[in-house]
Order: structure tokens, then sequence, then C-alpha cells
């Protein structure tokens, strides 16, 4: 399945949630471009309408246009990778464009850019003509390693994020390791902060992998990329094989979420969203170990993946009880009916076995423990 030639990477994969299947590639190295280039000719588009992040190096998107016009006539749209811009304004302006340009259905839609244009481009090609294909070619860790192992593809309303949206597969997703060369290191640590989710929700087997492999500097041989890339497509896998629209099994990948959207909230933004994640899988950590579900070395282990990541274990200048307001506002599930003095979490009862209640993954916490759970966040361990 895996080669390494000195820096190239060969990574074939097909993604399988249910009867949904599509290609998955990891590559590296200049003959990248020469294989994609051969794999998007097989799929004969008549154009592709490429949405690219603005904030991609220009070498990039021009090198990138470059090799899909040698096939079909490619245009190029940007997109704003910020999530004011993720909205259905956005998605409408570039429907418009890609009309514009005589689109038609045997058109391709090509997301270039980390998980948020990826979303958009998602979005843009599942509704266009009732649903074209889509390609996605990301060039965040994030975007490799976990939004292109999801079929939701949404954009935010005023209200919150990405309540506008529908399912909708890729046809290929190709990752070229050497885009991920101009990406900030934070932007790395974030990312692999839902590997370590992934590790200690899903598969803890790989628990002593993941902790060899972490360097708080985020400088990664591709192939540790490439294992990382594995790890992520294994875990979701096993999760949404059976619920690829993330309702049931696949909610344990929320892990962390409730605590994290708020501690993210309520920085607007300034904190990274795998970071908020980190600081929520800790603070959910702490409340299953309240309700008997994780004992201390459970809770360690997290802290120790985080650490090794270089990724905060404290949250700094939050306030309790602003974090337990918005977590009590956090309604976005809705799946079970809510009981008074609680909030709804996915919790752990081991490490990758999540806690059922009442026959779901969500447990109704009292808010006593809730505060608990924030309250191990807002100081150093003890
Ligand atoms: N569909 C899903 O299931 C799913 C899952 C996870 C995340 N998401 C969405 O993904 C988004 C987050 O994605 P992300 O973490 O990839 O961040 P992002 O797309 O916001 O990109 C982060 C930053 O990196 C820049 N960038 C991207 N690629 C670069 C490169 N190669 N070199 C230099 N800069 C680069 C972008 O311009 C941006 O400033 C959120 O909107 C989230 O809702 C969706
Ligand atoms: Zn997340």
């Amino acid at each position: 399945m895996e080669t390494r030639l000195g820096d190239a990477i060969t990574v074939d994969r097909e993604v399988q949630f249910g009867e949904i299947s599509y290609p998955f590639h990891i590559r590296a190295g200049r003959s990248s471009w020469t294989e994609l280039r051969r794999t998007l000719t097989m799929l004969d588009a008549d154009r592709f309408v490429v949405v690219a992040d603005s904030g991609l190096p220009e070498h990039l998107v021009a090198e990138a246009k470059a090799h899909l016009s040698s096939i079909a006539p490619t245009v190029v749209l940007t997109a704003d990778a910020t999530e004011r811009a993720k909205t259905l304004a956005t998605v409408d302006w570039l429907a418009e464009q890609t009309i514009r340009t005589g689109a038609t259905r045997q058109s391709i839609v090509v997301g270039l850019g980390g998980g948020l244009v990826g979303n958009v481009a998602g979005l843009l090609a599942g509704l266009l003509f009732r649903g074209i294909r889509l390609v996605h070619l990301p060039t965040t860790l994030l975007a490799m390693s976990d939004s292109t192992l999801s079929l939701k593809q949404g954009v935010n309303s005023q209200q919150g994020k990405n309540h506008i949206g529908l399912f909708h597969p890729p046809v290929l997703v190709w990752n070229h390791l050497d885009f991920l060369e101009t990406l900030a290191p934070e932007e790395i640590r974030s990312a692999l902060c839902e590997t370590v989710k992934n590790v200690l929700a899903i598969v803890p087997e790989r628990y002593d992998d993941l902790a060899r492999l972490l360097r708080t500097d985020a400088r990664y041989p591709n192939a540790n990329l490439a294992s990382v890339i594995n790890l992520c497509i294994d875990a979701k896998t096993a999760v949404m094989a059976e619920d690829h629209r993330e309702k049931q099994s696949a909610l344990i990948l929320e892990y962390g979420h409730t605590v994290g959207h708020a501690i993210e909230l309520q920085s607007d933004g300034a904190t990274h969203h795998g970071f908020a994640i980190g600081l929520g899988m800790l603070a959910a950590a702490r409340m299953s170990r309240e309700l008997g579900g994780l004992d201390s070395s459970d809770e360690a282990a997290h802290r120790e993946l985080l650490d090794r990541n270089g990724a905060p274990t404290a949250a700094i200048g939050v306030a309790a009880e602003d974090v337990l307001g918005l977590v009590r506002l956090d309604n976005k599930r809705g799946y079970v009916p809510r009981r008074a003095s609680t909030c709804d979490f996915i919790l752990l009862d081991g490490l990758g076995r999540p806690r059922i209640s009442d026959g779901s993954l969500i447990t109704q916490v009292d808010e006593e423990i809730v505060r608990a759970g924030i309250a191990s966040i807002l100081s150093e361990p003890h």
C-alpha cells in the first residue's frame, strides 16, 4: 500500500463509507503532478472550475492551473479562507461565475485549499446542476487527514458554523504533501490535535505509534505525514462505515468539541480549532473520570499526547462561567430531549470506548460535573 523512495510517497487507498467510496491518494515530489494529470484525464471532464484558497502562495495556484489546463479548459476562482467569508453568498457568487464560464454537468469542481475552501467548493459542487463531480486537492494537514474524510459540505449562517449544507462525496482526493511546505507550524499542530482525538477516542492501539511520532517543532518527514493521514483514514472509516452522515457511531468524532467550540467562540477565533478541541478533550476526560469511565492514567494519556504535539493543555484568559454559558447554548445536536441543569456531552468509558447512555453516544451531564471539567483546564495540572 505504501512505499517510500527517498522523499517520494505512494499511498493509494479507497475510502469506503457504507455504499459510498472514493479513491484517496498521497504523493510527494514532482512526479505527483504527472500522475495526477493521468488520473484526472480519465475523469473526462469538459472543464475544471478550481476554487482556490486566496491564502495560497501564487506559484502553487499557477502550477495547479497549468497542469489542469493541459487536460481541459480551466478557470480559477478564489475564495477567502475565513469563517466570515464561508457563506452561501460566497457559494452563490462562485456558482454565477462558474455557470457564466460555460460549466456543464460534465465539468468538475476542484477544491484547492484547506478545509474551509474545501467545504465551500464541496457545497458548490453539491448544488450546481443538483450535483456535479468534486475533486479535492487539499493544502492543509487538517484537510488531508480530516475534512476530506467526511461527506459533509457546509457554510456558516449568521447564527453559527456549518448550519447550511449537504452531503456530497468527492470523486477523488489527491494529497500532494509538497503543498504543506508553506503551511504555518501552528496549522500542523492544530490538525494533529484531531489525530490525537482519533487515537484517544477510536484507535488507542495506535497510541504508542503516535506518541513516538509527535514532535513539538511540527517538522515532519513525508513518511510521518503519510502515517498520520493513514491513521486518520483507519479511525474515521471505522466509525463512519455504518454512519456516513455522522449522526450515530460517528458522533464520537465530536469528542472534545463541546467545550472546544465554547473556547473557540470565546476567543473569537484566536484559538486554533485543534487547540480548542485539545482543551475540550481534557475537560471531557475529567468529566468521564468523575463519572467513573476513565481513570487518572487515561486522563494523563490525553495530556501526554497534547504535550508531545506542542499543543496547549491549559486555557489562558478564559472564565469558567463564560465557557459554561456557551456550552449551555451548544444545542446543535438536539438528538435527545434536554434535561434541566444538564449539558450534552460525548464522553469515554475507557480509551477507544464511547460512553453509551440510553443507547446514544450523548450523555446528559449534570452542570456540577461540567463545571469540574472546565475547571480542570483553567489551571495547570495538579
Ligand atoms: N466537512 C467536515 O467534516 C470538516 C471537518 C473538519 C473541518 N472542517 C472545516 O474546515 C475548516 C478548517 O480547515 P483548515 O484547518 O484546513 O483551515 P483553513 O482552510 O481555514 O486554512 C487555514 C489557513 O491556512 C492557509 N493555507 C491553506 N493552505 C496553505 C498552504 N499550503 N500554505 C500556506 N497557507 C495555507 C489558509 O489560507 C488559511 O489562512 C473549518 O471551516 C471547518 O469547519 C470541515
Ligand atoms: Zn474538529
